[in-house]
């Protein structure tokens, strides 16, 4: 059962003790919505079963149906009661698992995580996050929690407490607050549905590090299936600024988002800089990224200049957002 929700009520913030968790899920048990922090992003959990919490969480996101969620799970051991792991799903699960590598694989056929959670799918996500309190809140549940980043849809995902009430408050029952997130970019998606292993969403486990342990290239996405996955779609992670890529210089009115002092040692206008490293580390770069996007968003940004980042390791899922950020909106926000 859905717990009856008003909009006039505000969100309940706690710090992540052993108690609070302990209260989440039994928030969660209850067909409550609770915020909490995975090592990528915060994530909006539901319990996985429970189909009236999973069309609150849908409502709460204003997330389109058609989009499934990731069922997260505390190992392979509780994945495969899910979902039909082969050799190569097993392989990247010893390999990443607890961690942001998110799999998907033929739902076992009496699938406990609600069909409304997997957009009618007969594939199922699945991940085990290596974040403690998400490790914590989901052995106190004892069963798979349904969570999608933890913004309202289309917009940039949460790395911080803040960052999740500045979208939903009200519209949720509780945030385990757990500090800013370490990776910073999402998990890495792949897709284990057919001959070829197939990269869906680039993240936080680099794509080099995945074709090691496979021992050949991930494939692209099929266009008739994959590509349905709306996280594809090409605007997503939008800030409400106008966001210019590849940019070697700042131009009059704009704020720069920059990456290793470039656009700084270009410029000589004193525009509103936020550096994502300044020593050049794609790392400290992910984890700041969408923070960045937020901050310079809100002190009044029109149009946002960007670095080029370099497209490697993890560059490639920073880089994949930014084009999601700088894309044209109306697709996605009609
Ligand atoms: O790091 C993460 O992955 C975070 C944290 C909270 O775990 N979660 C996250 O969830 O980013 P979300 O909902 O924002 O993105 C999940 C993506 C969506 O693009 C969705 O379309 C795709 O996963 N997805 C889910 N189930 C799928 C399926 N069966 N086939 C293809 N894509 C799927
Ligand atoms: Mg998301």
């Amino acid at each position: 059962m859905a717990r009856p929700r008003s909009s006039h009520t505000s969100t309940r913030r706690l710090p992540a003790s052993s108690e609070a968790i302990l209260e989440a899920a039994r928030v969660l048990a209850e067909g409550g919505l609770v915020a909490f922090p995975t090592e990528t992003v915060y994530g909006l959990g539901a319990d996985a079963s429970n189909d009236e919490a999973i069309a609150a969480l849908y409502a709460a996101k204003g997330r389109p149906a058609f989009n499934p969620l990731i069922a997260h799970v505390v190992d392979a051991e509780q994945a495969e009661q899910f979902a039909r792991l082969d050799g190569r799903a097993r392989a990247l699960v010893l390999a990443f698992w607890p961690g942001p590598l998110t799999l998907i694989a033929p739902a076992a056929p009496d699938c406990g995580v609600s069909l409304t959670a997997r957009a009618g799918l007969q594939s199922l996500a699945l991940r085990a996050p290596a974040h403690p309190i998400a490790q914590s809140l989901l052995r106190a549940l004892g069963r798979p929690i349904v969570a999608p980043s933890a913004n309202r849809s289309g917009a940039v995902s949460p790395t911080e407490a803040d960052h999740v009430l500045a979208d939903l408050d009200g519209q949720i029952d509780l945030i385990l607050d757990g500090g800013a997130t370490r990776v910073g970019v999402e998990s890495t998606i792949v897709s284990c549905l057919d001959e070829r292993v197939r990269l869906l969403r680039p993240g936080g486990v680099p794509r080099d590090a995945i074709e090691a342990v496979l021992g050949e290239a991930l494939a692209a996405p099929e266009a008739s299936r994959e590509l349905l996955a709306p996280g594809m779609l090409a605007s997503h992670y939008a800030p409400r600024a106008t966001v210019r890529l590849e940019a070697n210089d700042i131009r009059e009115g704009e704020f720069a988002l920059d990456f290793a002092g470039l656009l700084a040692r270009r410029s000589t206008a004193a525009a509103p800089t936020l550096d994502l490293s300044p020593a050049g580390d794609l790392d400290e770069a992910a984890s700041k990224l969408f923070a960045y996007l937020r901050r310079l968003d809100d002190s009044g940004a029109a149009t946002i200049a960007v670095a080029p980042i370099p497209n490697v390791g993890i560059g490639e899922a920073i880089n994949d957002r930014l084009r999601r950020a700088a894309a044209p909106r109306a697709l996605l926000r009609p």
